[in-house]
């Protein structure tokens, strides 16, 4: 695939470095970025054969078969309409948009123009993630009853981020997006999000948007979705999720404890990796950070589905869900209340069974608790079935 790369910085390398580096028949034909300096040291560095400081020029390109979307926030809308103008496939980075009514607006224009557009959200393509969400479908942990998904570092690297004008809000827009996603991937991305309940605050920078938040979003099914999302942590980046299921649970480290461990007195003069805080004592460097942050297996995916023309795993219907309970969740931290998720579209199951599970014991009883006590003997906690009296024996 020949690719034209809108934004030459931070994620602009990453996804270069993901493209020519591991599939190798795809290459960034040209790269747009608002400076020509920026551009041509861009194109230089990663062999790009042509630089450009017009979007439509790289969009409209002889040589791009799809626009890949790599700018800031506030220009993911305006991107993508030019794409589905020119009828070019569009794949477009997190968020889709600043807010849902922004997602639904690319949504509808890929769909009318009838491009293809994929949400290139990497973070759901880790390959531990990858692994674990095999074993959820597989039926291995039971019911997904709880996930709790974290994202927090010190801030991100760029001037837009931290206006709210330009990326739509703070921490939870810019880290809240991963964590909801990774929530719904294994809760079920069928399964509608109901309701949102948030705190947020700022509490360290002297900006407007909020540094740090922490939400709940409950599922029709009765699972829920924690995120916990912070530009106020040090010590690095702390990338974890945690998986409870009904009959199972899976703890996923992917940055701080990922197995590699170096303590250093001299100092390490090379790139940690992202968000490091230091460079010396004890440090945590990542093998492969292209594959381990998920974009090889996402290109993979999303580059795939194109040419053989089937959905991505990630769509903008998911990017635009995910907007919604963003938005959800800055009104809760509003009216300090559960918020509605407000989705026009639903395109999901309706009406889906609750996810609470009664265990028989016997025919008056259901099984509350069973435990091995120290004395070896197992105690049971019963409940009546037809007069709810909880009781207790020894099995
Ligand atoms: N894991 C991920 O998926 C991930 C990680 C980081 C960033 N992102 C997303 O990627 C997008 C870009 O973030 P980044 O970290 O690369 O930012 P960045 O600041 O490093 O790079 C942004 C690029 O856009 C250009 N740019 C900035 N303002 C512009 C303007 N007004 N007009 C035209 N070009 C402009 C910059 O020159 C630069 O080339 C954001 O939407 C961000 O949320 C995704």
């Amino acid at each position: 695939m020949r690719i034209g790369l809108l934004g030459a910085g931070f994620i602009g390398m990453f996804y270069t470095m993901a493209l020519h580096d591991k599939r190798g028949r795809d290459k960034v034909t040209v790269v747009y970025s608002r400076t020509r300096e920026s551009a041509e040291k861009f194109a230089r560095q990663w062999n790009v054969p042509h630089a450009t400081t017009s979007m439509r020029e790289a969009i409209e390109h002889d040589e791009v078969d799809v626009v890949i979307v790599g700018l800031p926030n506030h220009l993911h809308k305006e991107a993508v309409l030019a794409a589905a103008a020119a009828g070019k496939p569009v794949m477009c980075t997190k968020p889709l948009g600043r807010n849902a009514a922004e997602a639904l607006e690319m949504l509808n224009a890929v769909e009318a123009a009838g491009v293809f557009a994929a949400y290139l959200e990497d973070l759901v393509y880790m390959p531990k993630t990858l692994k674990a969400l095999k074993s959820v479908r597989g039926g291995a942990i039971g019911d997904v009853l709880w996930v709790r998904s974290r994202e927090t570092h010190p801030g991100p690297h760029s001037d837009w981020f931290w206006n709210p004008e330009l990326s739509g809000g703070g921490a939870l827009v810019d880290m809240g997006c991963h964590c909801i996603e990774i929530a719904r991937s294994f809760i079920g991305k069928d399964i509608r999000p109901v309701e949102v309940v948030c705190w947020a605050d700022t509490q360290v920078h002297p900006i407007e948007p909020e540094d740090h938040a922490i939400g709940l979003v409950r599922y029709e099914n009765g699972a829920i979705g924690q995120f916990e999302v912070s530009w106020v942590f040090r010590g690095g980046m702390d990338l974890r999720d945690e998986v409870a299921g009904s009959e199972g649970t899976i703890w996923l480290n992917h940055w701080l404890r990922t197995g590699m461990e170096m303590f250093t007195a001299g100092g390490e003069k090379e790139y940690v990796a992202e968000k490091a805080e230091s460079a010396t004592g004890w440090l945590f460097p990542v093998g492969d950070e292209t594959s381990a942050l998920g974009y090889v297996d996402m290109f993979d995916d999303v580059l795939g589905a194109l040419e053989n023309s089937r959905e991505p795993v990630e769509t903008f219907y998911d990017g635009y869900v995910v907007n919604a309970i963003m938005d959800a969740a800055y009104r809760s931290c509003e009216s300090r209340k559960w918020e509605p998720v407000e989705l026009a579209v639903w395109r999901g199951r309706e009406n889906v069974e609750n996810i609470a599970v009664r265990r028989e014991y016997d025919d008056d009883h259901f099984l509350v608790k069973r435990e091995r006590m120290p004395d070896g003997s197992t105690k049971v906690i019963l409940r009546n079935k037809a007069t709810g009296e909880i009781s207790q024996r020894i099995d």
